[in-house]
């Protein structure tokens, strides 16, 4: 079974209005149709890279080869943990949280996004509360980061609601252009303030302790 070979494979996350966990292949084909089907309006993009602005065909296929990447080159010390969001057993998004040598830093940082429908009724604010009770219970992490473009008012928001404060400002070039990017941190501390009380975790044996760079 793949789970004996990635216990986090069978890591659930559930929310009263969501479930997030690693998607299987069928799973992420439809997850793929959902980021074609779109996630900003056009001119809008609110990524560090132009993955969304391709044709279908060839976004589907990068897309997946995204997916399979982070399990290909998955390490103790550099991993990324990319949730398939799920609402009514329909995928609608990603939650990812990522780490560089971990177990040193107990820093995560993560991105997210929602198909354009599933946008601007609170699921992003949920999915990320979820994201942290993973991080700050079962990864026992210290700090949580984020980054969002100057403007991205729904990312933005979604982090000060979770209990992140502001952090500094990067400038990046995205397509040639220079864009102000928004850093956040959340200490276990604020997020101790800011937890939610509704979120339950399934399937984190600790077994799956060493793939996150932590003591068995
Ligand atoms: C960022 C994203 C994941 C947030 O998820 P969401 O479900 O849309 O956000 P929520 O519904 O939880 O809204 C969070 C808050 O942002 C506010 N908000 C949303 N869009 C807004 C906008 N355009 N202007 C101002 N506030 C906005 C909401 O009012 C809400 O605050 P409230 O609860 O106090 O009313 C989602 O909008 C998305 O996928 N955007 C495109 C991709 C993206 O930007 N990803 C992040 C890259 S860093």
């Amino acid at each position: 079974m793949l789970k004996d070979i990635f216990p986090f494979l069978g890591t659930t996350i559930r929310t009263p209005r969501l479930e997030m966990r690693v998607a299987d292949d069928a799973e992420r084909a439809a997850l793929a149709d959902v980021a074609v089907g779109g996630i900003y309006p056009e001119g809008k993009n609110p990524f560090t890279t132009e993955w969304a602005e391709v044709e279908p065909e060839t976004l589907r296929r990068n897309f997946l080869q995204h997916h399979w990447a982070a399990m290909a080159t998955w390490k103790p010390e550099k991993w990324t943990l990319m949730l398939t969001v799920f609402v009514g057993g329909e995928p609608v998004g990603v939650q990812d949280v990522g780490a560089r040598d971990f177990g040193v830093t107990r820093l995560v940082n993560s991105s997210s996004w929602l198909g354009r429908d599933a946008q601007g009724k609170g699921l992003g604010t949920e999915m990320r509360a979820a994201m942290l009770e993973f991080a700050f219970t079962r990864l026992e992490a210290d700090f949580a980061a984020s980054e969002s473009f100057e403007g991205n008012l729904a990312s933005e928001t979604v982090s000060k609601k979770n209990g992140y404060e502001g952090n500094g400002v990067d400038t990046i070039t995205v397509a040639g252009e220079a864009k102000a990017l928004n850093r956040w941190l959340l200490t276990r501390e604020r997020w101790e303030r800011h937890r939610r009380d509704d979120i339950e975790i399934t399937g984190f044996t600790p077994e799956c302790r060493p793939l996150f760079g932590l003591e068995e």
